[in-house]
């Protein structure tokens, strides 16, 4: 007797608990079969475009081919839907623009095969349970790493992000411009360490990551976007390109900061890395311009006093600022990770900043409804407000980084 009513108290105690606490795994699952819908649909439309979905443009789906930076992340996204939701139908979309890319392996008029190929390939290698492919598919990983280094200069100690070019001001000519971007680069290079046991690719990474710990970062831990070297790794120019001015900091670059130290971090324990990661990411949670949603505007101090930029943005129309989805998913993935890393105060922090992110960009201020937003999932971001380009707008990258951002949530919880 006293045991049933021991058992019940305790049965009613846990009932009452459950429906207190939110229930992180359901609302993902939730999310991941919107999504597989989304995709579906998303991927019928890639097919008539015949090209990787990239943004949209009055309505319409705009996609792009495989020497865009962005080609990667739809094969990206619709592995990590695989993921989750087993659909067969998503496993073969997921192939098909998987291989779709494989020219790209041989990227080098930028840097970016990094973001092309290890979104798609590498979470094919992840997630793909067919022997004969995967092995196909680290040999093209291998082949992209080899032209990544194409870039590198031993002298300068980076890869060098874009080729000589003028600044987007016309003053200056950029020799060497390497971006904060180009971090995410080197998640491919350490893993094709790992597989073929050859530490020369991990050692152009950690050589390109202490120079960029050492130049585009600010005291406060912000960022700059460009830094152009001279041909013996001296800093010629510290500038932007997609943020308002050179001294401001443009929301997606700083978000790129955040997730390729964490990253670095996971790949070496170097803890310089893990104190770089941490600090930019205060940097950007404690920000006095983030909104009550998390979502940053495009960048933390346009039109500030003190931020003079070389952009006449007369007759635009952006006001209020364009916030920017995709570094809120970029950032909420990177931190659900560095969390992972962190103790007490900063784990919790990070953790809470990571999920109140994600429960806004759920929510239909930003999450689109099926068929809407030209088959995306993301609502409101930028690509480059400077440059008039793609301004608030869905973009494939916002996706991709919030589709892994709840994966890794989920595995964590
Ligand atoms: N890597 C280009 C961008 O973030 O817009």
């Amino acid at each position: 007797m006293k045991l049933k009513f021991t058992l019940t108290i305790t049965l009613v105690c846990l009932l009452l608990f459950m429906s207190m606490k939110p229930q992180p795994s359901g609302f993902i699952s939730k999310i991941f079969n919107k999504a597989e819908q989304q995709y579906l649909y998303l991927s019928a439309e890639a097919d008539v475009l015949n090209k990787f979905p990239r943004s949209m443009k009055q309505d319409k789906l705009v996609g792009t081919n495989e020497w865009d930076w962005t080609g990667g992340f739809f094969p990206g996204s619709l592995w990590y839907i695989y993921h989750q939701t087993a659909n067969e139908q998503i496993k073969e979309e997921a192939i098909k623009w998987t291989e779709k890319l494989e020219k790209a392996k041989d990227l080098d008029q930028h840097h970016d095969i990094g973001f092309v190929m290890y979104c798609s390939y590498g979470n094919a290698i992840k997630y793909l349970n067919d022997p004969e492919k995967v092995k196909a598919y680290k040999d093209i990983i291998i082949h992209s790493s080899n032209t990544a280094l194409k870039r590198y200069d031993e002298q300068v100690g980076l890869i060098k992000s874009w080729n000589q070019k003028k600044s987007w001001d016309n003053k200056t000519v950029w020799k060497y411009p390497v971006i904060i971007d180009n971090m995410m680069n080197l998640e491919m290079l350490c893993y094709t360490s790992k597989i073929t046991g050859d530490p020369k690719y991990k050692k152009v990474a950690i050589s390109h990551a202490n120079k960029t710990m050492k130049n585009h970062f600010r005291t406060d831990y912000s960022t700059y976007h460009v830094v152009d070297y001279d041909e013996h790794g001296n800093v010629l120019h510290q500038q932007t390109n997609q943020g308002y001015s050179d001294n401001s900091t443009w929301a997606r670059g700083q978000a790129w900061a955040i997730y390729g130290f964490t990253m670095m971090y996971r790949e070496t324990k170097d803890p310089a890395y893990l104190k770089t990661a941490q600090q930019a990411a205060k940097f950007y949670i404690q920000h006095a311009s983030l909104a009550k949603d998390k979502i940053p505007n495009w960048d933390f101090n346009a039109f500030e006093n003190g931020y003079t930029s070389h952009v006449d943005f007369t007759g635009r129309n952006i006001s209020p600022a364009p916030r920017d989805a995709s570094a809120a998913a970029i950032v909420a993935s990177a931190l659900v990770e560095l969390s992972g890393f962190s103790e007490a105060k900063d784990k919790k922090a990070f953790l809470n900043f990571a999920e109140k992110s994600l429960k806004s960009l759920s929510s239909p201020a930003y999450f689109a409804a099926y068929k809407a937003n030209a088959g995306f999932l993301l609502k409101h971001s930028v690509g480059s407000l400077p440059h008039n380009s793609e301004v608030d707008v869905p973009l494939t990258y916002a996706d991709y980084y919030y589709l892994e951002a709840l994966t890794r949530l989920k595995e964590l919880k």
